[in-house]
């Protein structure tokens, strides 16, 4: 388990590592839009990661080329499907 804090509602929840950001945010009813069911295509999952980016998998070639085509994308940015939760705590911020 990991801790998962959302912001800007500033709600933690408890999570399971192991599981995409994206599964871990839909688990817990966050508002977060998936348009292409996490296959890395439709960047709808976009979100910055403040706190707690080493716990998360390291950003793979796909996801990196789609991060690269977003306008306002910043060091903090993932694809929430693509993010993989370690054992740390984390702090997401929704876009
Ligand atoms: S859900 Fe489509 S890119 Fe993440």
């Amino acid at each position: 388990m990991t801790t998962l804090t959302v912001l800007p509602s500033g709600k933690t929840y408890d999570v399971a590592a192991g599981q995409s950001l994206l599964k871990a945010l839909q688990s817990v009813g966050e508002p977060i839009v998936s348009k292409c069911g996490g296959e890395a295509r439709c960047e709808s999952c976009h979100v910055a990661v403040p706190e707690g980016r080493k716990t998360l998998s390291k950003i793979q070639r796909i996801e990196n080329e789609k991060l690269d085509g977003i306008v306002g994308i910043g060091s903090t940015s993932r694809l929430a499907c693509q993010a993989i939760l370690g054992e740390e705590a984390v702090t997401v911020q929704l876009l």
